[in-house]
């Protein structure tokens, strides 16, 4: 197909298009790994952590979902996502409060870098676009960092009950 009979289907760019599908795969996969997490959560007893990372699961989920209705809005082709190698095994909680951390570091950039595609090839419909899960992940690095130095600030060892109740505190109230 040339550009042009694209064009009259869809306002999207091949790259964008593709850029846009793979960070459907990246949401789900955020999704299943909250959720995961939220599990092993759950089996230690863990259940204020749990409920958070529950409840993080389907907010991932809800990103995607936005992803999908955009490009189905502008005439393009969303692809449902496989969602392959989702860790279930966790060290501690530690562990996984660090991970959640580094995951929402890593999505941070991948949203930076397809603004910067967006603007390179003047996208700037989708570049708007883009700026809602910037200010989305400004918010969620922030909780998980924070999650991170609650577990830090409170001596774990006498201290895990408290820390999951302050954990669960973290959850955005809506
Ligand atoms: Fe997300
Ligand atoms: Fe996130």
């Amino acid at each position: 197909m040339t550009t042009s009979v694209i064009r009259q289907k869809t306002s999207l760019q091949d790259s964008v298009l593709e850029m846009l599908n793979t960070q459907m795969v990246v949401e789900a996969h955020s999704s299943a790994a909250y959720l995961s997490m939220s599990a092993w959560c759950y089996a230690q007893g863990l259940n204020g952590s749990a409920e958070y990372f529950r409840k993080q699961s389907g907010e991932e989920r809800e990103h995607m979902m936005k992803l999908f209705n955009y490009i189905a809005d502008a005439g393009a082709l969303a692809v449902s996502p496989a969602v392959v190698n989702v860790e279930s095994n966790f060290e501690s909680l530690r562990y996984i409060l660090v991970r959640a951390l580094e995951m929402e570091i890593e999505i941070t950039e991948n949203f930076n870098r397809m603004t910067e595609q967006c603007h390179k090839v003047r996208d700037y419909q989708t570049a708007r676009f883009l700026q809602w899960y910037l200010d989305e992940q400004f918010e969620e690095e922030q909780q998980a960092r924070r999650a991170v130095e609650i577990y830090d600030l409170m001596n774990p060892k006498d201290a895990l009950f408290d820390i999951d109740r302050q954990i669960h505190h973290l959850m955005k109230k809506d």
